[in-house]
């Protein structure tokens, strides 16, 4: 049997702990195995390409950061628009037969699993496995390369929270996150910070400046503040993300973070400064929780393969590995809920979300 694997969308710790555990898993249970990786995520299978995957090469890649096969994104609505040549979904329909592909494993997040779930009716045989810091994908309890990006942001605000202390300062750690904020969530309440601003609960400027002065009456030395970089004030978040972005440039605001920074400045007189994490938080060597369960996802995913059974994504349900069928979870997405125990547990201890609530 001949199986293929990728990598599609944004990186994060793990995709190779992953590609190395269905390796070793066909390689240790399959007859006649062949392996191949295919480059750049769909944007290699569109072009045709791909190499042979040997033993060797799934040796030393559990801890190893990025992706020995390389990402892309490669936008989903553009998947079905007439090109030259057909559409970029009918190129990678006869690049997989092509190829004489058996099944195609496809790591990566909301996006990519919505192309799988495209290529899956076109009668490719797929399995996903899902990937993201942003911990958003329906149908799983956890994404892996999530907890690794909780613990480097973590660090960072630990980290940032003793300079804040020093300088008696407000200071504002920028989070990825764009759609959902858990990682936020997870970093804020984990590095103990005083307020939690995440897209799934728009905060208002005022409630967020009373917040502070509240703590400056109150001599405390410094507020932390975790922002998700696709925290929405209030009067936004009726707004799409284009019109949003439009009324941010019309205003002259770069990122929220920054904004916010310069607004507590001038309305509580707080010395305010932000930092923003970026790609630290997807870079560099899975932490121990994601390599076992990158490795328990890619050898079952392997084993749903062997077994023929296509169409699916892997996940993490209740700590044990299942699957849900890609027609299911495919453009669906997981948000933080504001009534969810742990939002309600973060209010309790005094947490503010920055709401009026
Ligand atoms: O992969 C998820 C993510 O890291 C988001 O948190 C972030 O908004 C986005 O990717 C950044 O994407 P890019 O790599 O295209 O800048």
């Amino acid at each position: 049997m001949k199986f293929g694997i990728l990598t599609s969308g944004g990186d994060c710790a793990g995709l190779n702990a992953v590609i190395r555990s269905i390796g070793l898993y066909l390689l240790q249970n399959v007859k006649d195995v062949e392996i191949v990786g295919i480059p750049d995520g769909y944007g290699g299978l569109i072009r045709g390409e791909s190499y042979p995957l040997k033993r060797e090469d799934f040796e030393d890649i559990l801890a190893l950061g990025g992706t020995i096969l390389r990402t892309s994104r490669q936008p989903f609505k553009k998947m079905t628009v007439a090109e030259e040549g057909g559409s970029r979904l009918s190129k990678m329909v006869a690049n997989y037969k092509k190829m004489g592909l058996d099944c195609l494993f496809t790591l990566g997040g909301a996006g990519t699993h919505k192309t799988a779930a495209l290529l899956s009716m076109e009668g490719c045989n797929v399995i996903g496995v899902p990937k993201t810091i942003d911990n958003d994908i329906y149908g799983t309890d956890v994404t892996f390369g999530f907890q690794t990006a909780v613990e480097v942001a973590t660090e960072a605000f630990d980290r940032i929270t003793t300079t804040a202390r020093s300088h008696s300062r407000v200071m504002l750690v920028e989070i990825m996150g764009n759609k959902a904020g858990w990682l936020t969530l997870q970093t804020g309440i984990a590095a103990g910070a005083h307020m939690i601003l995440i897209p799934e609960i728009p905060f208002s400027l005022d409630a967020v400046c009373n917040f502070v002065r509240a703590r400056l009456d109150a001599g405390e030395s410094c507020t932390m503040i975790a922002v998700a970089e696709g925290a929405l004030l209030d009067y936004e978040a009726k707004f799409k993300k284009d019109q949003r972005a439009f009324i941010r440039t019309e205003q002259g605001e770069t990122t929220v973070t920054r904004h916010l920074a310069e607004v507590i400045t001038q309305t509580t007189g707080a010395e305010a400064r932000y930092s923003v994490l970026g790609y630290l938080q997807r870079g560099g060597t899975p932490c121990a929780y994601d390599r076992l369960l990158c490795s328990r996802l890619g050898g079952y995913a392997a084993r749903l393969a062997a077994q023929g059974r296509f169409g699916v994504t892997v996940a993490s349900v209740g700590n044990k590995i299942t699957f849900n069928a890609l027609t299911e979870i495919a453009g669906k997405y997981k948000f933080v809920s504001p009534a969810s125990e742990i939002v309600r547990f973060a209010r309790s201890i005094g947490i503010s979300f920055g709401d009026n609530a």
